[in-house]
């Protein structure tokens, strides 16, 4: 790699001994822990087999996703010097697949003032002509967070391997007038054009603890003006960060289509996407783009000024969405960090994963956007398992054998029909709580049913995802739970559990669950696509072929499972 200024900041740093440095709000340096020292070669059971994560070190944010020249583009934030947050670059792989990857020389690094100290998170624009380029956050010497542009070298290079910075950058700045901390002004999304020649791009940013996305406009892609007022902003929500902006259709039979980012008009409605500093959360409101006025209004998700749709109620920061011009979908990446300690993460030389890329669209109810992984990672299921329908009693555990329980993609569904035992909620509960209080290990009346999922022979580790059913107000109320309670024996790792309520009708549709099981990740899908939960787990008993699968019932009333259907995964190539 080329001459880096950072390796100085590194070595100058050790002299100061063992501190730790907090240089902005989401961020700790452990400089003195930056290590190259690990081999993915080592017994390494939490390592990935096809989700994204580089061959080792840190990684955060994916960036400036796009296909161009034939390939899937992902750029990320990575530490080329160690397993914790520091020295960040934009490292750079292709895909033609979105699921088997190869890694390219870092693509973007500091170089000039307005990045010397950090290039951070940003998005990819393709503008007239098919040219890409790449807005992202630069570091100034003085800390300061300021918007920089990069473009390719040759445009002729499929691979896009190298990339050039402006003379002119930095091209936005916080500015006294628009009372922005120089500490709170980052992450531009992905640029659309208006109907008036005018590109706009929203920059995450705050003013005290009013969260908003600031919007700026251009004619030529460089000079950029801050428009009057933000896209949209809410008191109380603190920074934004990585904001997303898109449209999607919102016409019968056409739901699931994607569409480019500039799409305007009647059949669309509009997406905005943060993800909340303070909660570590990526929240989403579906609205209105309302062009004249330059505002998004937001019909749902939104109650007393508080956020309540996430892409992902588990694990999911920083996401990232980019329309596919070749196959028509709008695709959605996001990062994944690792719940083991600091200590540990060193221990095994990396830290942070990708989620696998999920199709995104707005469910036909119009209130909620549907997520489903990529297709192609279907091409890696062998030895399908299927099972013919079967009850499963109360208390029951039916072991699923004949796939790799560490290396999984499950598809399970049941058939409920019997309500009459369903525990009454009598007042709401945030669904979470809800979760931790009555996790797998509390007998239920319909429900918990789902699957155990990396348990240990004697069950002294597993981690459960599962239904269970309530009575609220009437009405069947359906919670879906990832519980990591019992997740592992080593207590050094955080072992929080995570929950949602789901909208779906048990009356009237079987409850669908897809679990995509891989080494240390538990990415569950409930209700088709309508609830996500992604967890970070690492057993100590149940890895390797140590581990197994279950399905489980630990209500009273018997359910059926209408579906199973299991597959061992084969390895990605990732690098
Ligand atoms: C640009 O990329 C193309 C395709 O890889 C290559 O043939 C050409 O030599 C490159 N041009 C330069 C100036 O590097
Ligand atoms: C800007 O934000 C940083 C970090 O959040 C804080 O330490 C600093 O005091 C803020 N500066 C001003 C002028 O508010
Ligand atoms: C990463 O994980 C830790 C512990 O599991 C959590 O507290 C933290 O907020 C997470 N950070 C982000 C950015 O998601
Ligand atoms: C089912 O519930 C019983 C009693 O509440 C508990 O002892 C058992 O561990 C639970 N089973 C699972 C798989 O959690
Ligand atoms: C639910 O599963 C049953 C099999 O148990 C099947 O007959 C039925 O069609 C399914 N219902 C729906 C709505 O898909």
């Amino acid at each position: 790699m080329a001459f880096c200024p950072i390796l100085l900041v590194a070595l100058f740093s050790l002299i100061y001994g063992n501190y730790i440095i907090p240089i902005e709000a989401t961020h700790h340096v452990y400089r003195t822990l930056q290590s190259s020292s690990s081999d993915s070669s080592n017994h390494q059971p939490y390592r990935t087999a096809y989700h994204f994560q580089p061959h080792k070190n840190w990684i955060n944010d994916p960036n400036g996703p796009m296909r161009y020249g034939g390939f899937y583009h992902l750029f990320y934030q990575y530490n080329p010097e160690g397993a914790v947050w520091g020295n960040i670059v934009w490292a750079h792989s292709v895909s033609k697949d979105l699921v088997n990857w190869t890694p390219l020389d870092h693509a973007i690094h500091p170089s000039q003032p307005s990045d010397i100290k950090g290039c951070w998170s940003g998005s990819a624009t393709i503008l007239p002509g098919g040219k890409p380029a790449i807005l992202y956050t630069g570091i100034n010497p003085n800390n300061h967070q300021v918007q920089n542009i990069a473009i390719p070298k040759n445009i002729s290079d499929p691979l896009l391997r190298e990339w050039k910075k402006s003379p002119k950058n930095p091209l936005m700045e916080p500015t006294i007038n628009n009372k922005i901390n120089s500490s709170s002004f980052r992450d531009p999304t992905t640029s659309w054009l208006g109907k008036d020649g005018y590109w706009r791009v929203l920059i995450g940013s705050k003013i005290n603890t009013k969260g908003m996305a600031i919007m700026y406009k251009s004619k030529n892609f460089v000079n950029w003006v801050e428009a009057k007022h933000p896209l949209h902003s809410a008191e109380g929500t603190g920074m934004w960060e990585c904001p997303d902006f898109f449209p999607v259709l919102n016409k019968k039979n056409t739901l699931k289509i994607g569409v480019d980012t500039s799409m305007i008009g009647d059949d669309v409605k509009h997406v905005l996407k943060v993800s909340l500093d303070d909660t570590k959360h990526d929240h989403y409101l579906i609205g209105t783009y309302e062009t004249t006025k330059d505002i998004f209004v937001p019909e749902n998700g939104f109650v007393d000024n508080k956020f309540v749709l996430r892409y992902d109620y588990g694990k999911y920061y920083a996401s990232k969405t980019f329309f596919d011009d070749g196959k028509n979908r709008r695709i959605l990446l996001g990062w994944v960090n690792e719940s083991s300690s600091v200590a540990d993460d060193i221990k095994k030389g990396w830290s942070g994963i990708h989620t696998i890329p999920r199709t995104i669209w707005l469910h036909k109810s119009g209130k909620q956007l549907i997520q489903w992984p990529v297709k192609e990672i279907e091409n890696l299921r062998i030895n399908p398992v299927n099972w013919p329908t079967k009850v499963i009693k109360g208390g029951e555990l039916i072991p699923i054998t004949g796939v790799n329980s560490v290396q999984a993609d499950v598809e399970i569904s049941f058939e409920v029909k019997d309500f009459e035992k369903a525990e009454i909620l009598d007042h709401w509960i945030d669904p979470q709580i809800l979760c931790s209080q009555k996790g797998a290990s509390k007998k239920g009346g319909v429900g918990p049913f789902g699957l155990l999922v990396f348990a240990s022979q004697g069950l002294q580790e597993y981690t459960a995802v599962f239904f269970r059913i309530f009575k609220y107000q009437h009405k069947n109320l359906v919670l879906m739970c990832s519980d990591q309670s019992r997740s592992s024996l080593n207590k050094d790792n955080d072992m929080t559990t995570y929950g949602t309520f789901v909208d779906v009708d048990p009356l009237h549709e079987n409850l669908s669950l897809r679990t995509l099981i891989d080494h240390s990740v538990v990415e569950s899908f409930g209700g088709e696509g309508r609830a996500c939960i992604t967890a970070r787990v690492y057993p100590t008993l149940a890895i390797h072929d140590k581990a197994k699968l279950y399905a489980f019932n630990n209500g009273t009333s018997a359910v059926k499972i209408s579906r199973l259907s299991a597959w061992s995964m084969k390895k990605a190539k990732i690098y």
